[in-house]
């Protein structure tokens, strides 16, 4: 398959993390004769710098101009503390989720057995935990109509019938893929955005009658997440609720620098870690490039390349199960490898695969 992809790495441990997955994935084209072009392009505090625009036109350009986006991290400190400040980096993220209208944020929760102890949940509470959020991303409070005076302030939580349809949709397609059991989680005893979704969702049921559908308040949701993680399956939720969600389900399986994530909707997908730009790091070689690695498994696996996909997953168990790890989930006494080693490993197991 010829495949071109906009490579954006943005700031802190981006361009480490981004240079290892840019290295599997060729490693993994090379191996099952894929070419594969990349294009490199600009974003965040690193573009904001450069040309002002956190997610400049050009940028734009080169994601829609690609098959897919290989994303890494956004944000830096000096931002965060300026509050003053009229431009952001994460601007750059929200402008990319709006203008490829990118609806659909898939994130899996999984655990990874050897890391369970890393987790702040008991073992037997965690293991085996396996799940996937499906969060609305270009609608809801981020994007509804907002105002500020020193007063008064308000965001609008406003969703259309066809921005519930589509995100539903897209839950009850993984459901099925899964083991057909979909969440619905809302607030709709308080909120009116909420009910539509439920109407919705209870409209749609009866075509996906092959999938169980519960519906679950978000703060039940929440609660249900660190008491009994594997009730769920997929869960399904609009923007703010599932930005909330999903650092909670990122966390508890141990492994949150092992997440990656999956944003479609109508243009050019995206791939990306969970996790952020972790300034502190940068230029330091101790990040863990997984979740970056992982994100073109799950790239890969959008264009229907499953045995690519799955030996990325195999070369990531087994450089874990070989204790090839980096420092934050390095075991006792085990070696020492960098962002920048870990990734070789991978890259060598998939040329010896
Ligand atoms: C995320 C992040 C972003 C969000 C921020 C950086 C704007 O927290 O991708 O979850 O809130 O969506
Ligand atoms: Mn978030």
């Amino acid at each position: 398959m010829k495949l071109k992809i906009a490579v954006l790495a943005g700031d802190g441990i981006g361009p480490e993390i981004s240079e290892q997955g840019v290295q599997v994935m060729s490693a993994v084209a090379e191996r099952f004769g894929h070419d594969v072009e990349y294009e490199y392009a600009i974003c965040g505090a690193d573009a904001i710098d450069k040309v002002g625009d956190p997610f400049p036109e050009e940028t734009f350009q080169t994601c829609t101009r690609a098959d897919a986006v290989l994303f890494s991290a956004v944000g830096d400190p000096k931002y965060d503390n300026d509050p003053t400040a009229k431009v952001r980096p994460e601007q750059g993220l929200l402008a990319m989720r709006k203008r490829l209208g990118l609806f659909a944020n898939v994130r899996p929760v999984e655990t990874f057995d050897c890391l369970i102890h890393k987790s702040p949940l008991k073992d037997d509470l965690v293991r085996g935990a396996d799940f996937v959020c499906i969060r609305e991303l270009t609608g809801g409070m981020y994007f509804g109509e907002k105002y500020q005076d020193n007063d008064k302030a308000y965001d609008t939580n406003f969703y259309s019938r066809p921005e519930v349809e589509r995100i539903l949709r897209v839950g009850y397609d993984y459901a099925r893929r899964r083991h057909k059991h979909l969440t619905v989680v809302d607030k709709a005893n308080v909120l009116a955005s909420s009910r539509l979704w439920r109407q919705v969702a209870k409209e749609m049921a009866p075509q996906y009658a092959d999938v169980e559908t519960d519906f679950m308040f978000v703060d039940n949701a929440a609660m249900r997440m660190i008491q009994d993680p594997r009730f769920f399956d997929v869960i399904v939720t609009e923007n703010t609720f599932g930005d909330i969600l999903t650092d909670e389900g990122s966390c508890i399986t141990g492994s949150m620098g092992l997440l990656p994530s999956a944003s479609t909707g109508e243009s050019t997908p995206v791939f990306e870690p969970v996790h952020g730009s972790w300034p502190q790091a940068a230029g330091q070689n101790i990040a863990n490039p997984l979740a970056q690695i992982l994100s073109v498994a799950m790239l890969y696996e959008y264009f229907n390349l499953e045995a690519e996909g799955r030996l990325i997953r195999e070369a990531v168990n087994a450089s874990l199960d070989a204790n090839v790890r980096t420092p934050e989930i390095q075991v006792e006494g085990g070696a020492h490898y960098g962002t920048r080693e870990v990734g070789e490993w991978i890259v060598d197991y998939i040329r010896k695969a």
